[in-house]
């Protein structure tokens, strides 16, 4: 059985004391779920002082991008040992942001997976399509396209650490929730390729979330889909009342 994950991606959002004061509001609660993994991603420099508050609970801590190397003249950078020094154990990889507004290529994803996975970090790699792709019947391709190239390389134990979340672009930020229906197709077809790739018994332990615009009102339907695994959200886990609501969805 997969375990269903709900991560907040808090993407460049917050101040210090907003970060902590969230982070506090989850821990308790958290703590009552059971069945379900949470895990929140600050920005980077929020990290420590979020790590000292879900430190010891059920509260997870991931980053929201990373890079390969392991150190030296990469200005800006942050590498895993940093990541894992400040407590992390997750981090999300291709987010469509990265992607499109910062023009990461499959090949750069995937550089970081294997670089997340070597260090004992799980990394949470994104696909999705754009509007236009999916209006020209891409869908499909496109999330082979980036499932092939943002994942190459990984053994079957590899990929059974790693979640992958697919997030539709026109899904995310607008309001505009896949349907269930369409969640579940693009999840099934990634399931099918991990099966073709590796095998049956690897495609059925991959936990694949899905994301874009999951609020606690949509969040028990989208959830309830065979292939649906949890829920990468942005908008609804800056609200901790929108976040555990989610959560609430997945048991
Ligand atoms: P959203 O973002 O929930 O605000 O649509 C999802 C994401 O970007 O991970």
């Amino acid at each position: 059985m997969r375990r269903p994950l709900i991560a907040g991606n808090w993407k460049m959002n917050l101040d210090r004391a907003q970060a902590v004061e969230l982070a506090k509001s989850l821990v308790a609660p958290a703590a009552g779920l059971s069945g379900v993994d949470l895990v929140v991603c600050p920005p980077n420099v929020y990290l420590d002082a979020v790590a000292g508050v879900v430190r010891g609970s059920k509260v997870g801590l991931g980053a929201q991008n990373m890079y390969y190397e392991k150190s030296g003249a990469f200005t800006g950078e942050t590498s895993t040992d940093m990541l894992k020094d400040v407590g992390c154990q997750w981090v999300i990889l291709g987010h469509s942001e990265r992607r499109n507004i910062f023009h990461e290529s499959d090949g750069e994803i995937n550089k970081k997976t294997l670089a997340a996975l070597a260090a004992g970090l799980i990394p949470i790699v994104c696909v999705g399509e754009l509007l236009a792709e999916r209006e020209e019947g891409r869908t499909a391709e496109v999330i082979r396209t980036q499932f092939d190239g943002s994942l190459a390389g990984l053994s079957a134990e590899q990929l059974t650490k790693a979640v992958i979340a697919y997030e539709p672009v026109w899904a995310i930020g607008t309001g505009r929730v896949a349907s269930p229906e369409q969640a579940e197709e693009v999840h099934a077809d990634l399931r099918k390729l991990i099966e073709r790739r590796y095998n049956a018994a690897t495609a059925q332990s991959v936990r694949i979330l899905y994301g874009g615009s999951v609020k606690p009102s949509n969040a028990k339907e989208l959830l309830g889909q065979p292939d649906v695994d949890g829920a990468l959200v942005g908008g609804a886990s800056l609200k901790a009342a929108d976040f555990l609501g989610i959560a609430a969805g997945a048991t």
